[in-house]
């Protein structure tokens, strides 16, 4: 049965818009990395590092996660990093991916914004080559840095023109709310960038609002904690305000007490544009199809509804509309392979 379910999930064509490339860095290139580099671990190898990510909350997962980044260097560090997920994407049917990447975490090492970028964007241009994954690369700020921070890592992407496509908002999330960075924000907006933002993770629904309100955000990643404020959740579900959900990432950051409680489903019930992500893949213990198979065991989540979260996965995407009714097309044949009628959830 699990095997069926797994073999179904990584058949159906997939769209990723929540996973941070950073957070795609297994133990292993983590220490291969650090021997090119010449960098010291505080781990004394792959098992010890792995036994580490004994996180409680998401700040103590972030310290381990920034600490991992050091390991970044070189144009080729961001290259390797970006192409083994590319690689992981291929295997599990991913056909379109909007990755984050954190240009302040290595911009204050030192590392040049053009080096990070160009390492990425050519793994990036290489996975749509040979593997046919569209994507659109989204830049996020650090919340916990200061909104003076955000303005000149703005400024900097200005000048890599159409390789980056939106702006984000993520890192430590309680305690810094959407507000702190309207000016920044309408600065992107300003300047064509789409707008996401990470909230309601941790943090309230209010800060869901005021990504919506304040930041103009076009996509809320998280967003789990909208259910606590029902005319929001209303207006989210009536707006088709994509939320991009991270199953695996909630239980081991304990948003969710277990995947049995995690309210995926609710959400889907209450008519929310829902999708599944993986957020941080190396780091939560499984990549876009383990968080598939194990919300839908969990949850007794049908075909039919993972068909639904397949085709809202292209839905909320930032593709144009041609491409992106191409790839619903590819999971309705899936999924009629399948003996199953794949519907738009906008149905
Ligand atoms: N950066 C990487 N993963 C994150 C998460 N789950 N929440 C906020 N910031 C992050
Ligand atoms: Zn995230």
């Amino acid at each position: 049965m699990s095997d069926d379910l797994r073999s179904f999930v990584q058949g159906l064509p997939k769209a990723e818009l929540h996973l941070h490339l950073e957070g795609t860095l297994e133990p292993e290139l983590m220490f291969q990395l650090a021997g090119r580099n010449g960098i010291a671990l505080p781990y004394a190898n792959v098992a010890s590092a792995r036994a580490a990510y004994d996180f409680t909350d998401l700040q103590s997962f972030l310290d381990l996660y920034y600490a991992g980044c050091s390991v970044l260097v070189t144009e080729q560090d961001f290259y390797d990093l970006t192409w083994a997920y590319l690689l992981r994407a291929a295997e599990e049917n991913i056909r379109h991916v909007e990755p984050f990447f954190d240009p302040q975490t290595h911009t204050e090492r030192g590392i040049h914004f053009g080096t990070v970028v160009a390492g990425i964007v050519r793994a990036l241009d290489d996975g749509q080559k040979h593997f046919g994954i569209s994507y659109r690369l989204i830049m996020s700020f650090l919340r916990d840095m200061s909104p003076a921070s955000a303005g000149q890592t703005l400024e900097h992407a200005k000048r890599y023109g159409r390789h980056i496509a939106g702006v984000g908002l993520d890192s430590a999330e309680l305690g810094h709310p959407p507000e702190d960075f309207e000016e920044v924000f309408a600065a992107a907006r300003g300047a064509g960038y789409h707008i996401v933002a990470h909230a309601g993770e941790e943090g309230p629904p209010s800060y869901i609002t005021g990504a919506l309100d304040i930041l103009g955000a076009e996509r809320i990643d998280h967003g789990v904690r909208c259910l606590e404020d029902e005319l929001l959740t209303a207006r989210l579900a009536m707006d088709r305000v994509p939320l991009t959900v991270c199953p695996l990432s909630n239980v081991r950051l304990r948003v969710v007490p277990d995947m049995a409680h995690h309210p995926l489903k609710t959400m889907m019930d209450s008519g929310l544009l829902v999708t599944v992500n993986s957020d941080d893949p190396a780091y939560f213990g499984g990549y876009l199809v383990e968080n598939y198979v194990a919300a839908a065991e969990a949850l007794g989540l049908t075909r039919g509804d993972i068909v639904a979260l397949a085709i809202a996965s292209f839905e909320a995407s930032f593709l144009e509309e041609g491409p992106r009714q191409e790839r619903i097309g590819e999971v309705q044949r899936h999924a009629a392979a399948y003996g199953f009628e794949g519907t738009a959830s906008t149905l």
